[in-house]
């Protein structure tokens, strides 16, 4: 939204689409847009109320929505250099829950002919079958099959009547009453041609990000309510609302995370931040401050690589050095965000992990030096899981929340479980702001810069070193564990060099994905600290590859998995060196008797001694510390499921029907 600087529609159309191609990662089954009206059909500068906006909506990727709204611009003739003083617009891309992805289920949701009101939503409304079943008796009618169209529909229906009873209403009022009928978890941000030069957003659960340009004099920190004395000095101003920072970044640094329950209203460019009450007739109006992102535009681009997958698997040298940038000094790990809970958590009964998809993976593999240098018993639960089964969390527990964008809904859950269960919530994620990340009592950002792919692969790695600096610190007070404590210390610095090394087997993964297209299974065998490597190995062929894959431990080969052991059948067996290693000899003795076809990844210079009868293909890995070798020996794993995926011709950034952050349970 621009504010006092003439702006060109053309240079709208782009802010908006560009924001879109930011948050593209999150869902990208639909998309749309809606602009302000012309100000050609408006008798002053601004459009005027009641001229009807713009909207478009398409199926697919946001490709698809650009090229039909420049088609539908030359078709209708819509003036793309139409400038406007005061601009509004709002854009929105999907992943379905309600409704198969289609125009008519995309986003902005109207109230009907005219669009008096237009939302875009993320999130779920559980009690949208109510309102509408109340709507649809008031002589609303329903175009799609989406929860969100309630939402307009009731801001029209709270409209017309309190033009009726009261007259005027602002913008805020009506918004507020929409609020209080609302049930579930959204962010929302609405238009209405009855308030040209408005916007409302609001949220109660799913995360909603304010960003400010061109605050000059505005310090970091500093608190304020209504910058509307801030851009009234003649400036131009802008500002943006975005369900992630990555969408800002470009355009400004400073942000405010919005809260639960909070209302920002935008008025002719002046802010103003209202705390909804449901049981006050009137909003308080609150105070908060700009905080300054520290974030670079180049983390959001694919600079030189293909995709952004590719680039972040081979940015992991450098990742893995900002995860331990400052926490490692002098034989001593400091997480400044641990710091005042480590007594509470070294007396804790036991600790509990908690994640989905890849972020549980890199718990899993935790697990065990957790338990070793801690000396806590560690379990591990899948966030649905553990809500399915209301599964016991306690006062004396730990919950350790792992999640790359901190705003997964199964984790949040879980966690919202877990706080009313008393527990004490630590959160480990790469999203500052995030919602996981302001609700848990404690924890570590892994600052392992943004992440787009929808494979996650740096975030992995981080996060398993931010777990291993979390088991160093909680373990700093026994005697026993030093000698240990150093050598791994001594391990973390060294990761980074160890990962440029397994890196150069790029080419050697390419050669060994082509000679697996055909393949219509892979399964991966790992024990151990590797039984998680294994896991996340088989997950990354699954996502991006779409080839069927299994990640097993070794230890069960034999009670089942080796019925489907045949030559044909590729089985990648992990056995780098370890306690388990001779464990691990005798799988792959009882997979060779049975003609198996084995890739074995082992430390480098093994080969021979894992396998003599040159039948097995190798991937050889440079050996660290036992308890971080899954950091190095998922990597091989990552380019291969990378190679898979372009070699058979899918989208590697963007695979189907799969979505970066799951926000809707
Ligand atoms: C989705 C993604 C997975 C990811 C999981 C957890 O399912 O497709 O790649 O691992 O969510 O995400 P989180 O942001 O909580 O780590």
């Amino acid at each position: 939204l621009n504010y006092n600087v003439s702006r060109e529609r053309r240079y709208i159309l782009e802010v908006l689409f560009n924001g879109l191609r930011r948050l593209e990662y999150r869902g990208y089954d639909s998309s749309g847009i809606a602009l302000d009206a012309d100000r050609a059909a408006s008798p002053s500068d601004a459009p005027y109320a009641g001229a009807p906006p713009l909207v478009y909506r398409q199926e697919g990727k946001i490709e698809n929505l650009v090229r039909s709204v420049y088609s539908e611009v030359d078709e209708k003739d819509v003036n793309l250099d139409a400038a406007f003083n005061v601009h509004a617009g709002i854009a929105h891309t999907r992943w379905a829950t309600h409704g198969v992805p289609a125009p008519r289920n995309s986003h902005p949701q109207s109230s009907g002919a005219g669009d008096e009101f237009l939302v875009v939503h993320n999130g779920i409304i559980t009690n949208y079958e109510v309102l509408k079943e109340t709507l649809t008796r008031h002589g609303f009618t329903f175009e799609s099959d989406t929860d969100t169209e309630v939402i307009p529909k009731l801001a029209k229906f709270v409209f017309d009547k309190s033009h009726d009873e009261e007259g005027d209403v602002t913008f805020s009022q009506v918004v507020m009453e929409v609020m209080r009928q609302l049930e579930g978890a959204y962010a929302l941000i609405f238009k209405s041609p009855h308030y040209p030069n408005e916007l409302i957003a609001c949220k109660r659960g799913s995360t909603l990000i304010l960003g400010v340009n061109e605050l000059s004099g505005q310090q970091n920190g500093k608190a304020f309510h209504d910058v509307k004395a801030l851009t009234t000095n003649g400036k131009p101003k802008e500002l943006f609302f975005s369900s992630d920072l990555c969408a800002i970044v470009e355009h400004t640094k400073n942000y405010l995370a919005l809260e639960d329950n909070e209302i920002v209203h935008i008025k002719d460019g002046s802010v103003s931040i209202l705390k909804f009450d449901p049981h006050k007739e009137k909003p308080a109006s609150v105070q908060r401050a700009l905080s300054v992102l520290e974030m670079e535009v180049e983390q959001i681009k694919k600079g030189n690589y293909d995709h952004f997958m590719q680039k972040e698997i081979h940015e992991q040298p450098h990742s893995l050095t900002t995860t331990m940038r400052g926490r490692l000094k002098d034989g001593e790990v400091l997480l400044g965000g641990l710091k005042e809970h480590l007594k509470t958590i070294r007396r804790c009964r036991r600790v509990v992990f908690i994640g989905c998809g890849t972020s549980y993976n890199a718990a899993l593999a935790a697990r065990p030096f957790v338990e070793e240098l801690t000396g806590i018993p560690v379990t591990m639960e899948v966030a649905s899981d553990l809500l399915d089964r209301q599964g016991p969390i306690y006062r004396e527990d730990t919950a350790v929340f792992v999640s790359q964008s901190g705003e997964t809904a199964d984790t949040l859950l879980a966690l919202d479980y877990a706080l009313e269960n008393g527990a004490l919530c630590v959160g480990i994620t790469n999203t500052v702001g995030s919602t996981l990340s302001r609700k848990t009592h404690c924890g570590v950002h892994i600052n392992a810069g943004c992440e787009i792919g929808v494979a996650s692969t740096k975030a992995y790695t981080s996060q398993i070193v931010a777990m291993a600096m979390m088991a160093l610190a909680i373990g700093s007070d026994q005697i026993s564990t030093h000698a240990r404590r150093n050598a791994i210390i001594s391990g973390l610095t060294s990761l980074p060099s160890f990962v440029s090394e397994v890196l150069k087997l790029d080419a050697e993964m390419k050669e060994l994905a082509s000679s697996l297209i055909d393949s219509e299974s892979l399964l991966v065998f790992g024990r151990g600290y590797n039984y998680a490597t294994a896991l996340e190995g088989a997950l990354k062929v699954k996502e991006v590859a779409l080839m069927h894959s299994e990640g097993m431990l070794a230890g069960e080969m034999k009670h089942g998995p080796l019925a489907l052991v045949d030559e044909n059948l590729p089985i990648i067996v992990i056995a780098t060196r370890d306690a388990c290693f001779s464990k691990q000899q005798s799988v792959i003795q009882q997979l060779l008797s049975r003609r198996g076809r084995l890739i074995v990844m082992c430390s480098k210079g093994d080969a021979s001694a894992v396998c003599s009868n040159g039948s097995c293909r190798f991937i050889e890995v440079p050996g660290v510390a036992d308890c971080l070798q899954p950091v190095i020996n998922i990597i091989p794993l990552q380019l291969l499921a990378y190679h898979l995926t372009v070699l058979r011709g899918f989208d590697v950034d963007q695979p189907r029907n799969l979505a970066k952050s799951v926000t809707t349970q």
